[in-house]
């Protein structure tokens, strides 16, 4: 065992009891664990009589199901800078850099800044994740890099890995024939970028083509769709229409769809229905788009937001992806998807109320759905893949945007974090500071007031 901190729960241990955890619903309840399952939950659980050393009092932090990453760029995280700056920080040089950057691209290079970042990721309460993985590279370098990752992260980290063709499937020689071997070599989903072929039929024809080849090797769909201002880059309704005619609903992602900021809203309207009755998951990439959308406007300046709001008025399962972490796209980030729910709650004016505690669901739940995960969700009977946040509720958490405290994967706890502690000097006198709200003052018993 590694030694124990001030939250005395040391990686590798295996608590049997996670004692006053707070749900998403706010309860606040014992998790009972065994064998790497959750098999009871309650007040004054049941637990067989604990050994006090196999309890963890959690003291009213959050505790959720595992974060699921949905959409991310393994293959070119770390690379900011090689080999040159993206100097405008837009999408067109970042593109160009990255083509200068594949040059040298080796499948352990790959392996080496992916694992960095999973690791990253682990430690922020990631357990799934679904990575896009550009396959234009005629030795598919990043896909033979990424299996590899793919097989070391197994049992830990659930790894699905997205055909990407960065430069499109037509708009060069062999594009369709890479991504059919993409599929042969063990990629698990089907990926398109129809707004990046010559033509708009060359971008219809590549979704038939993607959806062809889903069905073909019976994979999931995930398609960077409409990433661009252009509103009339409308791929989106052609991806709604292969699904409702193939029968395909709950298979297809649509990723990015930043030009929905920008169709007039009678189209919208009428898009949004489509993709409701397709039922297609959709995925906001707040960090890198409003970064990179709007480049040509001088004010208002658009922020790249696919319309989440109406999306998720409509019923459709809408969820946060980080999307590049330290690429030429996007020089920051390190993996936590609570940093994209904090930029989405701003870009995408989701402050409401309700509207905090659904930004945790898109980072839980709703991508769980979208990458077709089966055995996934905090309740009895399930998995004890847990993310303890440093934070008392959802709200708290986003505000924050603190580490996690601790990370179980099947009981066993996998990632901790020592909590920062502050303190400040107040009339001479060392006070420490949490950044919580101080609970309200308990009002006496008898007595009432007004
Ligand atoms: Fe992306």
């Amino acid at each position: 065992m590694i030694a124990d901190d001030a939250h005395g729960t040391a990686l590798r241990a295996r608590p049997r009891v996670l004692r006053n955890a707070r749900l998403l619903d706010e309860r606040v309840l014992d998790i009972v664990i065994d064998a790497g399952r959750v098999v009871a939950m309650g007040r004054e659980s049941q637990a067989p009589q604990a050994d006090p050393v196999d309890v963890v009092d959690v003291e009213g932090r959050l505790v959720t199901p595992p974060l699921v990453e949905p959409h991310i760029h393994l293959d070119a995280a770390l690379t900011v800078g090689q080999p040159r700056q993206n100097e405008s920080g837009s999408l067109f040089e970042g593109i160009a850099v990255w083509g200068e950057r594949v040059a040298t691209l080796t499948p352990d290079d790959v392996r080496e800044r992916a694992s960095e970042v999973l690791r990253w990721q682990l430690a922020c309460g990631v357990q799934h994740v679904r990575s896009h993985v550009d396959v234009c590279d005629p030795q598919l370098r990043a896909l033979r890099g990424m299996l590899a990752v793919q097989a070391d992260f197994a049992g830990l980290v659930d790894l699905q890995l997205v055909a990407f063709p960065q430069q499109g499937i037509f708009g060069y020689p062999g594009g369709a024939d890479l991504m059919r071997e993409a599929l042969e070599l063990g990629a698990d989903v089907v990926g398109g970028i129809p707004h990046f072929e010559l033509t708009r039929e060359d971008g219809v024809a590549s979704v038939q083509f993607v959806f062809d080849l889903a069905q073909e090797f019976d994979r999931r769909i995930d398609i960077h769709c409409d990433e661009t201002d252009d509103e009339h880059a409308r791929f989106v309704e052609v991806m709604a229409a292969e699904t409702i005619k193939r029968g395909l609903a709950g298979a297809v992602t649509a990723s990015h769809t930043t030009a929905m900021h920008s169709y007039n809203g009678a189209y919208a309207a009428r898009l949004i229905t489509n993709i409701a009755r397709a039922g297609l998951h959709m995925v906001s990439n707040p960090l890198d788009n409003a970064v990179l959308q709007g480049r040509f406007d001088h004010g208002p300046v658009r922020r790249g937001g696919t319309r989440v709001k109406q999306l998720r008025a409509a019923g459709v399962n809408v969820a946060i992806g980080h999307d590049s972490v330290m690429d030429p796209w996007y020089p920051l980030g390190y993996g936590d998807p609570v940093q994209a729910a904090f930029v989405l709650a701003h870009t995408g004016h989701l402050s409401g109320a309700s509207e905090l505690p659904y930004l945790m669901q898109m980072l839980t739940t709703n991508p769980a759905a979208a990458l077709g995960l089966r055995d996934y969700g905090l309740r009895v009977g399930g998995p004890a893949d847990l993310v303890v946040f440093d934070a008392p509720s959802a709200q708290d958490a986003i505000r924050l945007v603190n580490p996690r405290w601790l990370v179980l994967r099947g009981g066993q706890v996998v990632a901790r974090t020592e909590p920062a502690h502050s303190s400040v000097l107040v009339d001479g006198a060392p006070r420490a500071v949490n950044f919580l709200r101080p609970a309200p003052a308990p009002t006496s018993g008898g007595e009432q007031s007004g």
